[in-house]
């Protein structure tokens, strides 16, 4: 076996009486099959040749191993299976050491723990994340690592699925030690002949006693259960997980083993964990934008923000947060005030909290400046305008920009609905003129809807992506429409919301089928949330060009003619007597409802969840489809990820257009047809889930196309 070929692989050479065995799979050396078997093969060459005193388990480049092939899941299993490769290490009766330099995760720490002696490079990351993927450690981490670290320390790992550093590791009891430098080749051959000189034999972790106290144990696995119940409600892995420790305190080894394997596939088999993983990829496949092919990004330093309000604050502090300079310009000094009010206080927000010190945020705020002057943006390399969503208002700030932008500045906007290429046509720069779609609040959300106008340079939207890097967003490219991809959608489900509440269910129904699906809030919660006058002024504005025909639900209307825009008055569609936290249900509400239905002419029916969800989703589907089917979205995949990181759907379903690969496109467009008999012109098939279904094929068929 050698290290230079192409191929996943195990390379073997002996360094003196030490075996080195090198995990090499670029990037990350995953546990594929071919590695696996390589694997198991130089184990048993070890075991047979007795030239060999030790084995020394290192990983080829950045990584020691970051576990299973995530692709091979929900593919027909090859064997060897990977608890089989890792029992022959464990069973070795040569020491073992594993040299860890980079990840050791899932599968990766797994083959770590199998080894007799662990030792961490600096730059060292051990975790078992597979509860991000749905999973549980399928390969007896979740039977060693609880013996080798106790109950809770390891219940806390498995069920966060965060890493630890090198330091942390060895605290914890998961590494017997850490290396100076970066070799891990070098590290390990000497700790390896240190042990084989010092005769200490094998070590193995099944036989770690850190579980001794039972009744202590026990307890840590109940709270972790009682905490569960609160934070990951209707998640499977993390109940299997912890099973699975439970096992590992109730059975032997072996047993504890047996069981893992029947928890891991129950996972594995479920929905949950082709949703997740679809999520994982998909946020990977999203940075792949043609233009990011193609050209390089313009270099990004200096960021400006016009507009220093909700949104453009929130975007200064996301630049400031990212290490960036950042010059925030107002229209006059009192709105300068506020809007450096509403930066400082995020960070006085963070003080109060014990996570930021007043060095801390000095130190922050001497990269910001704010000023009225656009002449102070002549230095910038990108600067993203957010005023008020209005076409006038807007061009007439590019127009500005346009005056005093240096040439190759990026010129971005951050509106929400307004025509781009509109904004783009209106200054003498076109091509470097793109939009950012930050959302509320900007400095936490992590979607960034990065808009492509017509004209655009490729280099500028590459340096959009190369900015969503910076900031840690995921970035998501999408057309120029009515809301691009997430609010053109949001728009028509809303809709469908809308009528459901006219025909019968009630607001707090809607809001609890859908919390019930895995939704934070349901659409009213949110709807208080980001204000009801925002879109009152919407429709009013749009009241002109809407289709006469189409049905119109007025109740919102209603509650804002009240002056009920939810949080910021103390009741919406609910009532915040207490706060925004504490939501009551509202009898006036439901009383306007009442009449808005009798005057409406409806009769109220009952509904069940099923079909509020039924309803509510096929909506979202089905304009999830006309997005893609107009190029808007890239991808159905691009659509997934807008909603996971944007409007809270929930990751372990993997996005609406997944969730509907999983429900059945046929059932989706038969339910369309169903609801059409009552409104047709609401409810109009998108033309490419019907060209889908009649191919017999599903979304993810086009999430490999670009
Ligand atoms: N399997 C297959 N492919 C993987 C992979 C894995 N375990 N981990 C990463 N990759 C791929 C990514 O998809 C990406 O591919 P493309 O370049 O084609 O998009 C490439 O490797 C590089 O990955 P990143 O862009 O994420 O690189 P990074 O340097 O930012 O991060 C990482 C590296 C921390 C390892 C990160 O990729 C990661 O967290 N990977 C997942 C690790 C994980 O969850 N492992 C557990 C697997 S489940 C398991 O092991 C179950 C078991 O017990 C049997
Ligand atoms: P906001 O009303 O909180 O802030 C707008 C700010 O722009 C105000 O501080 C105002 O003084 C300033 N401003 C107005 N004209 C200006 C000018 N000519 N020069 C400099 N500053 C000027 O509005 P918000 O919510 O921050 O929205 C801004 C933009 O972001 C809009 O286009 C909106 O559609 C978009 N957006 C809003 C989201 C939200 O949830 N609020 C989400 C995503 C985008």
């Amino acid at each position: 076996m050698s290290r230079d070929t192409a191929q996943p692989s195990v390379a073997s050479a002996l360094h003196g009486n030490i075996l080195v065995l090198t995990l090499d799979n670029p990037p990350v050396n995953a546990l594929g099959v071919e590695v696996r078997r390589g694997l198991l093969a130089a184990m048993d060459s070890a075991a047979d040749d007795p030239t060999v005193a030790a084995i020394l388990l290192v990983g080829a480049g950045r990584h020691f191993c970051g576990g299973a092939d995530i692709r091979e899941f929900g593919q027909t299993p090859q064997a060897p299976a990977l608890p089989a490769v890792v029992k022959r290490i464990e069973d070795s009766a040569k020491p073992v050491v594993a040299a860890i330099q980079g990840v050791a995760l899932g599968g990766g720490l797994e083959v770590a723990l199998a080894a007799h002696y662990r030792l961490a490079l600096g730059s060292a990351r051990l975790g078992l994340p597979e509860v991000l993927l749905g999973l549980l450690p399928g390969a007896g981490g979740t039977q060693r690592l609880p013996r080798l670290i106790g109950a809770r320390a390891a219940l806390e790992l498995m069920l966060s699925g965060r890493h630890l550093n090198a330091r942390e590791a060895l605290d914890l009891g998961v590494v017997d030690r850490l290396a100076e430098g970066e070799d891990a080749l070098a590290a390990g051959l000497a700790y390896a002949r240190e042990l084989v000189d010092s005769h200490a034999g094998v070590r193995r972790t099944r036989d770690a006693r850190a579980l001794g106290d039972q009744h202590l144990q026990r307890e840590q696995i109940n709270a972790a259960r009682e905490q569960l119940t609160h934070k990951a409600k209707g998640l499977l892995s993390p109940q299997n997980i912890i099973r699975a420790v439970e096992a590992a305190l109730d059975r032997p080894f072996d047993q504890g083993l047996e069981e893992e394997r029947r928890l891991f596939q129950e996972c594995l088999d479920s929905p949950q964990r082709a949703g997740l993983v679809h999520a994982f990829f998909a946020e990977r496949e999203v940075l792949k934008a043609p233009e990011t092919r193609i050209a390089q990004p313009r270099p990004i330093e200096q960021v400006a923000v016009v507009g220093g309000g909700t949104m453009g604050a929130g975007i200064a502090v996301s630049a400031l947060d990212a290490g960036l300079q950042v010059t925030m310009i107002e229209r006059d000094q009192q709105a300068l005030d506020r809007g450096r009010g509403n930066v400082e206080k995020v960070y006085d927000g963070l003080i109060e909290k014990g996570r930021l010190d007043a060095a801390g945020k000095a130190a922050t705020l001497a990269r910001f400046r704010a000023s009225l002057d656009y002449q102070d943006l002549a230095r910038a390399d990108l600067v993203i305008e957010a005023v008020f969503e209005d076409m006038a208002a807007k061009q007439a700030v590019f127009k500005e920009l346009d005056r005093v932008c240096k040439p190759g500045a990026v010129l971005a906007s951050n509106t929400s609905y307004l025509d781009l290429n509109a904004i783009a046509d209106s200054v003498s720069r076109p091509a470097d003129v793109i939009g950012l779609h930050f959302f509320s609040p900007a400095n936490i959300m992590k979607l960034l809807e990065i808009v492509v106008p017509a004209k655009v340079a490729p280099d500028v939207v590459a340096t959009a992506f190369e900015l969503a890097k910076k900031l840690r967003k995921v970035p998501v490219r999408a057309g120029v429409c009515d809301g691009f991809i997430g609010n053109r959608i949001l728009a028509v489900y809303r809709q469908a919301a809308d009528y459901m509440m006219e025909d019968g269910a009630s607001p707090y129904q809607i809001d609890q089928a859908l919390r019930d699906f895995g939704f934070p809030m349901g659409p009213f919660q949110v709807a208080d949330l980001a204000g009801g006058d925002i879109g009152w002024a919407t429709r009013k504005r749009k009241a002109a060009t809407r289709n006469p025909d189409a049905r119109y639900v007025q109740i919102a209307d209603r509650l804002c003619e009240r002056g009920w825009f939810g949080h910021k008055t103390g009741r919406g569609y609910y009532l915040y007597a207490q706060g925004p936290r504490n939501a009551t249900q509202d009898p006036e509400v439901l009383a306007i409802i009442d009449a808005e239905r009798a005057r409406a002419g409806i009769t109220p029916r009952p509904f069940g969840n099923p079909e509020i969800l039924r309803r509510y989703m096929a909506a979202m589907i089905n304009e999830g489809a006309n997005v893609v089917h107009e190029g808007i979205a890239l991808r159905p995949l691009d659509v997934d990820i807008t909603f996971i990181h944007g409007y809270g759907f929930p990751r372990y379903r993997g996005g609406p257009l997944k969730y509907a690969d999983q429900y059945g496109l046929p059932q989706v467009l038969a339910d369309i047809r169903e609801f059409a008999e009552q409104d047709p012109l609401f409810w109009k098939a998108s033309l490419l889930l019907e060209q889908l279904v009649e191919r017999g094929e599903n979304f993810d068929s086009l999430n490999h196309s670009h």
